[in-house]
């Protein structure tokens, strides 16, 4: 009896994985109940990209920032609302996450050809992958069948996304507590190949810091001056090389000392006792490490907790719970 139910296990497992299933979630969930998803949302994504390719940025953030409070369950898209706290308020996310109005679009486009079956949190996963690929990242299949939450975490999103002045130690704990290894994590920072950050948040980095190429302090400080809140929304490219290539000219930057935030310079600190220096060097000298590695964590990133069967809901506008 042992022996038979082990075996059908083995096949189980066997099937789970020829089939593409990742935990609860499959790659196929929507083939019958919305088969042009797919290129709905790839569309949709290209669209809000061609209008802006900094959306692209954007929307892969939006989707980590989801993943990490409560799991990949669109709570960062709700409102506040009466009875509501969202994420939105949120240290790392107040006048700082963008794209919700792209969201909306894309959802509205879903909507229109499959009423009331794709999750938020579908839409999120799916648009972060296409964003990735369109600026000429990797690609992966994304396993869908995420519900949507009734609830958001606003403390959670204080406590559980990192801010730009941790350390290598916090950094690689804040991960960990999502599951992931110190490895993973620093393929994962690899996103910031692309996009912007403000002056408020890489100030103390040109100023203060230590593990900083001065040229590089330099250049920034004629845009983000020290003591000036007018100039706390300055923008800088993450990647000065490549600012909206999805590549791996981040690593180059890091070991060039021209990380743009703190925490990313921390995972190249060669002799610190957690340097991620060594990953740092094999996905800087190769482009395919990364992207590999990128993928595969970005598949298990959107596996963070995932609401699924009768959980949660598939809400109809991405803003609000369903009434
Ligand atoms: C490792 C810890 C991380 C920290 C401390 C961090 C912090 C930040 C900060 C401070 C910004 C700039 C926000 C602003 O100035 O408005 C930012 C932007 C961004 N982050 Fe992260 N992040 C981390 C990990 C990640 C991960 C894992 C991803 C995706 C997989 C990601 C994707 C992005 C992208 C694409 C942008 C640019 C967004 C845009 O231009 O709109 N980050 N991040
Ligand atoms: C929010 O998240 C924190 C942990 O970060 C947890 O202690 C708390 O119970 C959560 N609140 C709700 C309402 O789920
Ligand atoms: C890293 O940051 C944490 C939290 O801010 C702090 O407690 C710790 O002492 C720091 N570690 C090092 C090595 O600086
Ligand atoms: C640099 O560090 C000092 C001492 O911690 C602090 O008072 C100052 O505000 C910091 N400067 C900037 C620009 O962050």
């Amino acid at each position: 009896m042992a022996s038979s139910a082990s075996w059908f296990c083995s096949l189980l497992a066997l099937f789970l994985v020829f089939s593409g299933t990742y935990g609860q979630l499959s790659p196929n969930f929507y083939s019958l109940s919305c088969p042009t998803l797919l290129s709905v949302v790839s569309d949709a994504t290209s669209q809000a990209i061609l209008a802006e390719k900094r959306m692209g940025a954007s929307l892969l953030r939006l989707h980590f920032h989801d993943c990490f409070v409560q799991g990949c369950d669109g709570s960062i898209l709700l409102d506040d609302a009466p009875g509501l706290v969202g994420e939105k308020t949120g240290f790392g996310n107040v006048n700082s996450v963008r794209g919700f109005e792209v969201v909306d679009a894309i959802k509205t486009k879903v909507e229109a050809v499959c009423p009331g079956v794709v999750s938020c949190a579908d839409i999120l996963a799916l648009a972060a992958r296409d964003s990735t690929v369109k600026l000429g990242g990797p690609t992966w299949t994304v396993p869908l069948g995420r519900r949507d939450s009734t609830n958001a975490n606003l403390s959670q999103a204080n406590s559980d996304l990192p801010p730009p002045f941790a350390n290598i130690s916090g950094l690689i704990a804040g991960f960990a507590k999502k599951g992931f290894t110190a490895r993973e994590m620093t393929a994962l920072s690899g996103a910031h190949t692309i996009g912007f950050a403000q002056c408020k948040n890489y100030r103390d980095r040109i100023y203060n810091d230590t593990n900083i190429d001065p040229v590089f302090a330099t250049n920034l400080k004629s845009t983000c001056a020290s003591a000036a809140p007018g100039t706390d929304a300055k923008l800088a490219p993450f990647d000065k090389q490549t600012d909206l290539v999805f590549d791996n000219k981040f690593y180059d930057n890091l070991a060039n000392r021209q990380g743009l935030i703190h925490s990313d310079q921390e995972l190249y600190n060669p002799g610190g006792t957690q340097s991620q220096a060594s990953v740092v060097s094999q996905y800087r000298s190769n482009s395919n490490t990364f992207f590999n590695e990128f993928a595969a964590a970005m598949v298990k990133m959107g596996n963070i907790a995932p609401l699924t069967g009768a959980a949660g809901q598939i809400r109809l506008n991405c803003r609000v719970v369903n009434s």
